[in-house]
This record gives structure tokens, sequence and C-alpha cells, in this order.
């Protein structure tokens, strides 16, 4: 049997991505294989894409953080799982493809009746939202927190967990993306034509008590400026890299996984020396999930819950074919989407699990 996965050639822009046909993989030793039927497209892949995330694998590599899919094969020495199951997995790269194999012990079960495009949404931006809030922040109710990116991907997913949280929420955005933060309710700030850091202070006169900023670079710096004494910004991104100047990539066609990893540490060890009680505190969902792969299981089954009960409604800005993820990485990186991209698979609207 065959099927198609996408791989990124080179580092570099969009045109990097083809679409490889070739023969189904088979699953090793405790491996499964998984039919995808939503795969999740992020700025993460966009940035491995050009080279400067810290998780890019070398050239020739198919993308893709995340995915919702079907238990289709069993390698020798896998049990407890059936074909048929609806599974969610992080694989972090690999997901851009039709049928993928991995280790059993990467697979979580998804509840039944789920869409597959709003449960794959859960993975990285939810997982990623949910424990800065409450493992890194450890934010309490009639906290007041600012998201940095407040109507991309991560960000609504801080927005929706937050006022779950009971938080006072104010956000940036661009114009487009102001309407979607207020109905979330958090408060938009345009980033564009306004000082967030004024219009914090203005706002709430003291300040916030958290931060969360995926933007990175100097701009950790200025998030430090919008906390009041004895709070903590969350760094959890390096935007900057893709969009310091317009939209275009600042990549050298060469893969830098470094590449604003030292000013990074900078910012935190100042955030330490610097008086005001200010911290500057990274998270990293492989790293934590690399450490802690039970906490990691468990918090990905209560977002799963809250999805079922409907305390959350992922965004899904946009559901595209797999052989389109040239176009919908391209959408992404234009910028100004709401919420988060999915590529879906054969039979995905379907999805309504089996675990
Ligand atoms: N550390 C981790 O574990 C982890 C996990 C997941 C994601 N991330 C990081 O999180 C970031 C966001 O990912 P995503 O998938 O949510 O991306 P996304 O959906 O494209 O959202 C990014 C948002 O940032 C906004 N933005 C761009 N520049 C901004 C600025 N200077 N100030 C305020 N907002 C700005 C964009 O708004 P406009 O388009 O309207 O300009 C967009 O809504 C990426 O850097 C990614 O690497 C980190």
């Amino acid at each position: 049997m065959r099927h198609s996965r996408i791989i990124v050639t080179h580092y570099g822009g969009p045109d990097a991505l083809q679409v490889l046909e070739e023969e189904c993989p088979e699953p090793k030793n405790a491996e499964v294989r998984v039919r995808v039927l939503a795969a999740g497209v992020a700025l993460p892949d966009v940035m491995a894409r050009e080279g400067v995330h810290p998780e890019t694998p070398p050239v020739p590599f198919t993308p893709g953080w995340d995915l919702v899919g079907v238990v289709d094969r069993l390698g020798t020495g896998v049990s407890g799982i059936e074909p048929g199951q609806t599974v969610a997995a992080m694989p972090i790269h690999g997901a851009y493809a039709e049928f993928v194999c991995l280790p059993q012990r990467e697979l979580i079960p998804v509840p039944s009746g789920l869409d597959a495009a709003e449960a794959v949404s859960l993975i990285l931006n939810y997982i990623t939202a949910y424990q800065m809030l409450h493992h890194s922040a450890k934010v309490k109710p009639g906290q007041r927190v600012l998201f940095h990116g407040a109507s991309g991907g991560v960000g609504t997913a801080l927005l929706q967990l937050g006022r779950l949280a009971e938080l006072e929420m104010y956000g940036t955005c661009s114009s487009r993306g102001a309407s979607a933060v207020s109905d979330l309710g958090g408060i938009p700030i345009d980033y564009q034509h306004q000082d967030f850091v004024e219009e914090i202070h203005r706002l709430t006169s003291e300040g916030v008590d958290a931060v969360f900023d995926p933007i990175g670079g100097a701009h950790l710096w200025h998030s430090r400026e919008a906390l009041r004494p004895g709070g903590r910004v969350v760094g959890y991104g390096n935007t900057t890299s893709l969009r310091g100047e317009g939209l275009g990539s600042k990549g050298t066609g060469r893969r830098n996984r470094l590449h604003g990893i030292p000013i990074y540490a900078l910012y935190i060890a100042g955030g330490w020396l610097f008086p005001g009680r200010k911290r500057i505190v990274p998270y990293s969902i492989q790293t934590l999930k690399r450490m802690r792969p039970a906490l990691f299981r468990q918090d990905l089954i209560a977002l799963f819950d809250l999805l079922q009960q409907h305390k959350i409604k992922p965004l899904v800005a946009e559901r595209f074919p797999l052989a389109e993820a040239r176009r919908a990485q391209e959408l992404l990186g234009k910028g100004g989407v709401i919420g988060k991209i999915v590529l879906v698979g054969n039979g995905s609207t379907l999805a309504s699990g089996a675990a």
C-alpha cells in the first residue's frame, strides 16, 4: 500500500515543502501504525522549516508536531490497544503524513464523539497554555494576566483556559484579532498601534501578575515592565525570529537550533539580577514532556475532558487536505489567522473517536 507524506527538502520558505509518495511504513517492535485524521499546523513547524527552531531535524524531514488518528496496524510486542481506536500523539515532527508509525507509549486515547481537528488543537496549543497557566505561573482566580499573540493558536487557548480559571485577561493582537480576543473574555491591546506597557499601566495601574510571551528577544524585557512587583513573565517562544521585520524569515538557509537562545538566557538572568522581584521563566512543552511524560498524559486527558464537557471550544481557523500543507503554512506565515490551522486526512469529518 502507498501513502503520501510532506517533506521539507531544505531550510527556507514554503517552496521547501514537497509531497512525497512512497510505500506505507511498517510498524516495528513496540510500534503502532496510525492513520492520521488530523495534524496541527503551527508556527514551530514554520520555524523548523526555516531551520530556526530548537527541535529542527536534519533535512529531509516530515514536519508536524501533533496528530489525532486511528490505530491501523500493530507491531510485534504491542498489546492493550486495538485497530480502530482513536489516539493522539505529539511526535514533534512526522505528523504531516497519511500514515505514521509511533511507539505505543506515545499514544493517548481520544474519547469518543470528538471532532478530530478540535481534538488535535488541544495537543500542542492547549497543553502549552494549560501547563504555563497552572504549572509555570500557578495562576489564581482574580489575578490579572497579559497574553501576547492572543488571537493565535496558543493565545486563544490561553484565553479559553484563563476564563475558566477566572482571570482578568488582557491580550495583544493586531486589529484583525481584536473581536476574537473580546469574544473570549480578554481586553484587546493593538500591539501595532499601542505601547502595551503603557496600556497595561493605564488600565491596571500597578501592572499584571503574569505575562505570557511567545515573541522572545528584547520583547521579554518589555513584558517584564508590564508586571507588578512579584509577578512573572513566562517566555515560551521566539516568534521574533520569523516576524521581527515584517513577516519574512531571517533564516540563513542553514540549521540553527540555538537561534535566539543566548539572548533568552541573558534576559532570564537579568530578571533575577535586577531589582523589582520580577522573574522571567522559560516554558518548553517538549522539555516538560521528556522530563515528565505522565504529567503530559494527565494534562491532555484533563483537556479532552473539558472538550467533551463543552467547557472549551478550540477555534479551527481552516482545514486543508494534507497535499495543501504548503498553502496552510503560507497562510499561517502571513499572519492574521484566528485560532488553529489543521491538515485533515480522509474520513476526518466522520472522526467520532472509538477509544
Ligand atoms: N514553548 C513551547 O512549548 C511552545 C509551544 C507551542 C508554541 N510555542 C510558540 O508559541 C508561538 C505562537 O505559536 P502559535 O502556533 O500560537 O502561532 P500563531 O497561531 O501564528 O499565533 C501567533 C500570534 O502572534 C501574533 N503576533 C505576532 N507578533 C506579535 C507581537 N509583536 N505582539 C503580539 N502579538 C504578535 C500574531 O498576530 P497577527 O498575525 O494578527 O499579527 C498571531 O496571532 C510561537 O513562537 C511558537 O514557537 C511554544
